[in-house]
């Protein structure tokens, strides 16, 4: 059954409900003012004059543009929407087990429930949400190369480095492919689980410390993570500064109220996770602490090339450049 409201709409492409019986996926875009939709927040996406631009496929430079238009934003956290997309595209590819070749940025699985409600992914809908209206102007990027082009993006506009970024990923048509729950990090645990969580994807301890270096950017909501405050004092700009709080600050450790623990500084005004202490105490971590605090160009050159390696993973181009479905089907996971 067709849903009466959106074929009386005049977005383009013209789209159908996804909410008709159907295992398949339709794209997000296509559930916009749906009333039938079982994404509330997708119903509040704001199209304000957005317009689809049909004849600029492939203009991956517009959809940057179109990208940076929409980052400073005063009303949405710190006045920036730069951390959270690079928090999407960061999730959308944590998901990778190098054993299986299952999870990772290729897909957009983030797309099914399964995966939109996995806890550590609270708030990404937020991300998710920000960037439709672009989706809706650019339909023919898929949402797995949206996601990480807008994590790139994000991180250059916000004074970060270039991370190399290529087009080609695929948005699976179907729930198959999506990962388990509980592939990525949780902050109240130690350095094993850090090692545990990374070095499944593929990271060793050098690129584990530079891609925290992401805590530069952004801030924990208690109703997301349920840990509060940003990692440094100014969380929409990109540096080492993490870097030299987390060796030069006297750090306490307190309780919330909803009975997490994390680490403040004296004034209480930053705070670190627990997992994030450890890079202090471990003998292998702590080194590349303290060179990144010294040696930002070096942080910078690191942090590109690790991120670049995230959001690639679990892309397998064929020779054109164009991503495979992951053989997750054939695995059980
Ligand atoms: C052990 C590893 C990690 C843990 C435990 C962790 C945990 C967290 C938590 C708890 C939050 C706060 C979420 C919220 O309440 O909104 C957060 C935010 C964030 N994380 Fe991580 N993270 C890790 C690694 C990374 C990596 C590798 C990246 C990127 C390369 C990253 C990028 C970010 C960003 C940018 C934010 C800010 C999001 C915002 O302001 O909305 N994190 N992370």
């Amino acid at each position: 059954m067709g849903c009466p409201y959106l074929s009386s709409q005049s977005l383009q492409p013209p789209l159908s409900c996804p909410h008709k019986p159907s295992t398949a996926f339709k794209p997000l875009y296509a559930t916009l003012n749906c009333p039938n939709s079982t994404q509330p927040w997708l119903k509040s996406v704001n199209l304000n004059g957005v317009v689809a631009r049909p004849g600029t496929e492939n203009d991956y430079a517009a959809v940057r543009v179109a990208i940076e238009k929409i980052i400073p934003n005063e009303s949405y956290d710190d006045g920036s929407i730069g951390p959270v997309l690079l928090r999407l595209a960061w999730h959308a590819s944590g998901t990778y087990d190098q054993k299986t070749q299952t999870g990772g940025s290729n897909g957009s699985t983030m797309r099914y429930p399964l995966e939109a409600q996995d806890e550590a992914n609270r708030g990404l809908e937020h991300a998710r949400k920000f960037l439709e209206p672009i989706k809706f102007q650019f339909p023919w990027i898929t949402y797995a190369d949206l996601w990480t082009l807008a994590g790139v993006v994000a991180l250059k506009f916000c004074g970060g480095p270039s991370a190399p970024w290529s087009p080609g990923r695929k948005d699976y048509e179907d729930a198959l492919n999506v990962p388990p729950n509980g592939r990525l990090p949780d902050g109240a645990l130690g350095a094993q689980h850090f090692r545990d969580i990374f070095y499944r994807m593929g990271f060793n301890d050098q690129e584990i410390v530079a891609l925290c270096g992401a805590h530069n950017m952004g801030r924990c909501h208690p109703d997301r993570s349920g840990w509060d405050g940003p990692w440094v004092p100014n969380p929409t700009t990109f540096s080492n500064t993490y870097f030299k709080l987390l060796l030069n600050e006297d750090w306490h450790k307190k309780e919330l109220g909803n009975g997490l623990f994390q680490f403040m500084d004296e004034d209480e005004e930053i705070m670190m996770l627990p997992i994030e202490m450890t890079l202090l105490e471990d003998k292998s971590f702590r080194p590349w602490v303290e060179v990144y605090a010294k040696d930002k160009e070096l942080f910078f050159k690191d942090f590109a090339a690790a991120f670049g390696k995230l959001i690639e993973l679990g892309v397998r181009r064929d020779k054109n450049g164009i991503a495979m479905v992951n053989y997750i089907n054939k695995t059980k996971i």
